[in-house]
C-alpha cells in the first residue's frame, strides 16, 4: 500500500507543503549552516514521501517542489553553484508566422540591409535538463545544473559517470570553456530503467525527461553510474576564447573536441529553409532515439548575437519553434469560477482525469466567457483538450452536438464575495467589482507578493496564507513584516514550534530589502508582469525615483478634467497620451502607464504600500552593469535617422556605459546624438548649446576610443 493512499487532495497538498518546507529547512541547516538537525536516512523518507505523494498527485506537485528538477531553484543535497554567465532560456514560437516575425525582428534590431541574408543555425529541441560544463585547460573541472539560472548545482562527481561526457577535451582547446547543452534518456533506455525500476519495486519515472533529471540529481554517484545518461551540447557558457566566430563553427569545434552535437544541427540562409528543416525533423520525430519538443534557431555570426543581446532571461538572438501541443479527449465534470488577485473571473473546466503526453491532466482552463460561448460547453459534454509544454491545459473543441441543451450561463457575481461581476467596455474578461472586500482577490494578492518570482518567501506557501488570513493574522502584506509581534499567537498554533516559528520570520527578514524589480511584481498590478516589472525597475533604478515620477503623473491626471463624470472621466484620460507621457517616456507605453496610474491613483492602493514600507521594507536599487566611458551618468537624446543602430540597439549601447536615453532635449540633456533628417530635437540643443555628435563619433565612443 503507498503511503499516499487513503488522503484526500486537500490533505495531500498540505502535507506536500508541509515537506517542500521540511526538506528546504533541512536543506538550509545542511548546506548554509552545516548542522543538519536530522540522519541522512531521516532526510531520505522526507524525500520518498514527497515523490510518493506527487506519484500519487500529479497534480499538486508544487512549483517549489523539492523534486522539480528543471528550471527550479536549487533543492536537496547537493551544493549549490554560481553559473560564471547566467543560464539563459528561450522564447517560444508555436506558428510559422511568428518564426518570420523574429527573423524580421533581428532585421530590424540589426537594420540590414534588404540584400543583406540573416544566416541562421536550426537544431532539434532536446526534452532534457541543461548542463553546464566547465573545462579548464582541456579537463573537466565542474558541472552544473541550471537550477534558476543564476545558481544551479554542483553536480561534477554524477557527470563524469556518463559516457558521452569525456573527461578531457580532445585536441587544442581554449584555457577556460564551459560546454552548455542537455542530459538525456533515450526513449528506449527509458523504457528499460522503467522495467528495472518495476522489477526491482523502485521508482518508476513519468516520463524521459524525469527520468534525467532524477537520475542526474543524485546524492549518490554510483546511483547515477547505473543508468543510461546520454548528452548532447547546444552552446556555451564562459569562455577564455572562441574556437570560430559563427555558432555553427564553435559548434563544430566542440564536436571535435569529442562532445556530442546534434546530428541535425544545419545552417540556413532563408526563413523557408528553416522551416523546411523545422517540418523534415518534425516528420522524423517520432522515428528519433528521444524526445524532442521543437526546433531552436539561432543567428549564426556572434557579432550580431553579441548586439542582439538578451531581453529578460532570453536572448534575441535565438528562438524556440515548438512543435504542436498533445491532444486528448474526455469528458467535462464541471465548471468552477476562480477569482484571480485583480478580481478576473477565470472558467475552469473540471475533467474526468485523461493521460496526455504521460500527464494526468484534470483540469482545464476555459479562459472567459467568450470562450465558453465559442466552444458551447456544457457540463457533460466531451471534449478536445490540449497540453503544451509548461503551460496550463486547455479546451480546444467540443465534440457533443449542441442540441437543445440550456447553454452555460456565465455568473454575473462574484462566487467569493457575491458583489456584481462585470465586464468593462472593451474587455474580454468579467471581474468582481468587489475589490479588496473580495476575499478571494485579498488571498491572491497576498499569495502573489510571496510567491516564487516576487517576494519569494520560503516556509510561506498558499496553505499559511490561506489560514493565516482566515484566522485574522496576516490581512494585507504589511502585517506579514510584521508577523514577529504576534509571535505568540503564532507558537499557539497546531504544529508551530518555536524553531519553525523562527524560521518562518528569518525567511521574512531574508526579505526586507527585496530588488526593486520583484517588489513592483509583487504589488500585483495589472499588466506588471515579471519583465515589465524588471523594464521598470531597470529604468528607475530605485523606489524613490519611480515613486516620485508616479506621483507626478497621476497629479498630473487628477488635473485634468476633473468635472467630467467617471467613466466619461476615465475614458478621457485613458486617452490622453499628455498625462501618461512623463511615465511613457520610460518605453513602458500607454497600456502599463495608465494601470500603473490606475492603481496609484487609489488612495487604498497607496496605503497598503506605504504600510509596507512602514513595516521595514525597503526595495533595493538597482546597480547597473556599466562600463565607463565619457557619457556615464549623462542624459542622452537620440534623433534623426541612425543608419547602422536600430533605436533600441542605440539606447541598449548607451544605458550600457551608464548614460540615461531621453525623448526629448531640455536643459538636462549632455549630448544629442543626430542623424540624417533631425528637425526640432537639433534646433533646440543648438538653442540650448547642447554638444551635438553623429552616428560615426557616437560608435566611437561605444568602442570606448
Ligand atoms: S539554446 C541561450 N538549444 O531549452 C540559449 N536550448 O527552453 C540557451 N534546450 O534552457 C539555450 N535543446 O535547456 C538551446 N538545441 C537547444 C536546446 C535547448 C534543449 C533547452 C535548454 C534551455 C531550454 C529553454
Amino acid at each position: 500500500m503507498s503511503a499516499a493512499d487513503g488522503l484526500t487532495a486537500i490533505e495531500a497538498a498540505r502535507e506536500l507543503e508541509r515537506l517542500a518546507r521540511e526538506i528546504a529547512h533541512h536543506n538550509r541547516l545542511y548546506h548554509s549552516e552545516d548542522a543538519p538537525e536530522i540522519s541522512d536516512a531521516d532526510y531520505d523518507a522526507l524525500v520518498r514521501r514527497n515523490a510518493e505523494l506527487e506519484a500519487a498527485f500529479p497534480d499538486l506537485v508544487r512549483e517549489d517542489s523539492p523534486s522539480r528538477q528543471v528550471g527550479a531553484a536549487p533543492a536537496g543535497h547537493l551544493a549549490k553553484v554560481r553559473h560564471a554567465a547566467p543560464m539563459l532560456s528561450l522564447d517560444n514560437a508555436f506558428a510559422d508566422e511568428e518564426v518570420v516575425e523574429f527573423i524580421g525582428r533581428v532585421r530590424r534590431y540589426l537594420k540590414l540591409g534588404d540584400g543583406e541574408p540573416v544566416a541562421l543555425t536550426a537544431e532539434p529541441k532536446i526534452d532534457g535538463l541543461s548542463c553546464s560544463l566547465r573545462y579548464e585547460k582541456g579537463m573537466l573541472v565542474l558541472a552544473a545544473t541550471r537550477g534558476d539560472g543564476t545558481t544551479g548545482e554542483d553536480v561534477t562527481a554524477n557527470v563524469r559517470t556518463i559516457a558521452d561526457i569525456p573527461e578531457r577535451l580532445h585536441g587544442e582547446a581554449p584555457d577556460v570553456f564551459e560546454v552548455r547543452g542537455e542530459v538525456y534518456m533515450a526513449k528506449a533506455d527509458f523504457a528499460s530503467l522503467n522495467a528495472r525500476q518495476e522489477a526491482e519495486g523502485g521508482k518508476i519515472f513519468a516520463n524521459p525527461r524525469n527520468a534525467a533529471a532524477g537520475s542526474l540529481r543524485q546524492k549518490d554517484a554510483a546511483v547515477t553510474a547505473a543508468r543510461p545518461l546520454r548528452f548532447l551540447a547546444h552552446g556555451w557558457g564562459e569562455v577564455s576564447a572562441l574556437p570560430a566566430d559563427t555558432q555553427l563553427g564553435v559548434m563544430q569545434a566542440i564536436a571535435a573536441w569529442g562532445i556530442p552535437v546534434s546530428e541535425d544541427l544545419q545552417r540556413f540562409e532563408s526563413g523557408e529553409a528553416l522551416l523546411a528543416h523545422y517540418r523534415a525533423i518534425e516528420a522524423k520525430r517520432a522515428d528519433m532515439p528521444f524526445d524532442i519538443d521543437g526546433v531552436v534557431y539561432k543567428v549564426d555570426r556572434l557579432d550580431w548575437q553579441r548586439r542582439l543581446g538578451q531581453v529578460a532571461r532570453a536572448p534575441r538572438w535565438a528562438i524556440a519553434h515548438k512543435f504542436p501541443a498533445e491532444k486528448a479527449q474526455t469528458v467535462l465534470r464541471a465548471i468552477d469560477i476562480q477569482v484571480g488577485r485583480t478580481g478576473k473571473l477565470t472558467p475552469v473546466a473540471r475533467l474526468e482525469p485523461v493521460n496526455v503526453g504521460g500527464v494526468t491532466v484534470t483540469n482545464a482552463t476555459l479562459h472567459n466567457a467568450d470562450e465558453i460561448a465559442r466552444l458551447g460547453v456544457r457540463v457533460g459534454d466531451r471534449v478536445v483538450i490540449q497540453r503544451a509544454g509548461d503551460v496550463i491545459p486547455q479546451v480546444l473543441e467540443n465534440l457533443t452536438a449542441a442540441e437543445a441543451r440550456a447553454a452555460y450561463v456565465f455568473p454575473d457575481h462574484c462566487p467569493e464575495c457575491g458583489s456584481e461581476a462585470v465586464r468593462e467596455e472593451g474587455e474580454v474578461d468579467i471581474r468582481c467589482t468587489g475589490g479588496l472586500i473580495c476575499p478571494a482577490q485579498r488571498v491572491e494578492r497576498l499569495r502573489h507578493f510571496v510567491s516564487r518570482h516576487a517576494l519569494d518567501i520560503e516556509g510561506l506557501g498558499l496553505v499559511h496564507i490561506e489560514s493565516f488570513f482566515s484566522d485574522g493574522i496576516i490581512q494585507s502584506p504589511a502585517d506579514i513584516f510584521r508577523l514577529a509581534e504576534k509571535r505568540d499567537l503564532l507558537l499557539g498554533r497546531e504544529r508551530w514550534a518555536e524553531t519553525s516559528v523562527d524560521n518562518l520570520l528569518a525567511a521574512i527578514d531574508a526579505r526586507r530589502a527585496p530588488p526593486l524589480d520583484r517588489f513592483l511584481f509583487a504589488l500585483g498590478i495589472r499588466h506588471i508582469g515579471e519583465v515589465t516589472a524588471r523594464d521598470l525597475a531597470r529604468r528607475y533604478t530605485s523606489w524613490a525615483n519611480f515613486r516620485t515620477v508616479v506621483e507626478q503623473a497621476v497629479a498630473a491626471r487628477a488635473a485634468i478634467q476633473p468635472t467630467l463624470a467617471e467613466p466619461e472621466r476615465k475614458f478621457a484620460l485613458r486617452r490622453n497620451k499628455a498625462v501618461v507621457a512623463a511615465i511613457d517616456t520610460a518605453g513602458v507605453g500607454p497600456e502599463v502607464a495608465n494601470a500603473l496610474l490606475d492603481f496609484f491613483e487609489e488612495p487604498h492602493n497607496q496605503e497598503v504600500v506605504d504600510a509596507i514600507l512602514a513595516a521595514g521594507v525597503s526595495p533595493a536599487d538597482v546597480i547597473h552593469e556599466t562600463r565607463a566611458s565619457s557619457v556615464t551618468g549623462k542624459t542622452l537624446v537620440f534623433t534623426g535617422s541612425l543608419e547602422t543602430l536600430s533605436r533600441d540597439e542605440a539606447k541598449a549601447q548607451a544605458e550600457s556605459l551608464g548614460a540615461k536615453v531621453a525623448g526629448s532635449v531640455s536643459a538636462k540633456t549632455d549630448l544629442v546624438v543626430a542623424g540624417p533628417g533631425a528637425g526640432s530635437k537639433l534646433k533646440k540643443a543648438g538653442e540650448l548649446g547642447i554638444p551635438v555628435i553623429d552616428e560615426a563619433e557616437w560608435a566611437k565612443i561605444v568602442a570606448g576610443s
